[in-house]
């Protein structure tokens, strides 16, 4: 009989591209200027991956690169690869296959998930419960994404929400009472005439035709997204706390998915958490889609101490919501 373990976040990695967007090159693509960007959205600056031969594979090859220097574990130890994208290199194929030959994981079988702004944290839950069922001991979960490549650097609607990043954390197996406890997650497809690439799969096939009219790029009806955001990570966080016989003030730090200041604002305020335990980055990254909460966590990783109580949530396209509780550990250190 296999026991069950708790599976619990022990290296932290990430990567961003060095070239910088900032609103004042935005303004030169669209009518829009830094003022509207920072006061509706927090956001100053994004990085975009500028060199046609790259993609999403080779900013996740970077995120787990640096998760395996930072915590001394080596490839061939790797065995499950998870990587949350909704900019895959290919449409038929996973990033996560590209990663595992790029990095040599040979030992480690690999798969996408796709669930847009919430894929890191329904890939996280994935990992975790395999760690959990003792069938593997190391787990690499990722968040990345290129969003430069399904950006129209014409629509000022969404070409200043979106960046391109990587982030990507260790799973392994404890004892000790830590790690993942709850996962609070919801899926409503009534919300995808709201926020979609529509075009370059099989309902639309690309062709010439669906080029020419701009179907390859995301589009968003922005108010109702925003809407919809805070309702349903404001819902998601309270259900997680509530079924777990737990307060806001049991919790030490909010990592709420980086899609607006005003979002990750109004969160914190109806959840009754002070702005100093919402974690925030938006303003040098923007939304970088599955890699917000990741590379949140690659920022503030200091901040947090063995046993804090920490809440993920996230709201995106689908729509996709939720939120996950857990209790930190200790990151590995070489
Ligand atoms: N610059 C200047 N003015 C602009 C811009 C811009 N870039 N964009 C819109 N405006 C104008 C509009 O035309 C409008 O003008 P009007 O009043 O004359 O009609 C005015 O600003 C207000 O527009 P709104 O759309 O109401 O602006 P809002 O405050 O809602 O902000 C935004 C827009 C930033 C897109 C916001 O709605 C938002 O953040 N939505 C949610 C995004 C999100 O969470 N996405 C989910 C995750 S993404 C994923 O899953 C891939």
């Amino acid at each position: 009989m296999r026991l069950k373990s708790n599976a619990v976040i022990t290296g932290v990695g990430g990567f961003v591209p060095d070239n910088i967007l900032n609103n004042s090159d935005l303004e030169k693509l669209v009518d829009t200027n830094s003022d509207w960007i920072v006061s509706r959205t927090g956001i100053k600056e994004r990085r975009i991956l500028n060199d046609p031969s790259l993609a999403t594979s080779d900013m996740a090859v970077a995120a787990v690169k640096n998760l395996l220097d930072t915590t001394g574990v080596t490839a061939a130890e790797i065995d499950c690869l998870i990587i949350a994208t909704s900019t895959p290199d290919h449409l038929l194929l996973s990033t996560a296959s590209i990663v595992c030959d790029k990095l040599g994981l040979s030992n480690a079988w690999a798969t996408d998930v796709n669930a847009a702004c919430s894929g890191f944290l329904y890939a996280y839950t994935l990992g975790a419960s395999l760690v959990e069922s003792n069938r593997y001991k190391k787990v690499v979960v990722v968040g990345a994404d290129q969003n430069s490549a399904i950006i129209n650097y014409k629509d000022r609607n969404t070409c200043i929400l979106f960046g391109d990043g990587a982030g990507a954390v260790l799973l392994e197996p404890t004892t000790e009472d830590i790690g993942l406890i709850d996962s609070v997650f919801k899926t409503d497809g009534h919300g995808r005439e709201y926020l979609l690439v529509p075009g370059g799969g099989s309902k639309i096939p690309a062709t010439v035709d669906s080029v020419t009219a701009n179907q390859h790029y995301i589009r968003q009806e922005g108010r109702v997204v925003f809407k919809a955001a805070i309702k349903g990570m404001t819902e998601t966080c309270t259900e997680v706390l509530k079924r777990n016989n737990m307060t806001i003030d049991d919790v030490s730090w909010l990592i709420p998915h980086q899609a607006n200041y005003r979002i990750i604002h109004a969160v914190g305020e109806n959840l009754g958490l002070p702005e100093e335990r919402v974690k925030v980055n938006i303003e040098r990254y923007g939304n970088t889609t599955a890699a917000t909460i990741p590379l949140c966590l690659w920022d503030f990783k200091d901040d947090f101490k063995h046993n804090d109580n920490v809440i993920f949530t996230a709201f995106g396209a689908g729509f996709s919501w939720g939120a996950t509780l857990l209790k930190w550990g200790t990151l590995r250190t070489v």
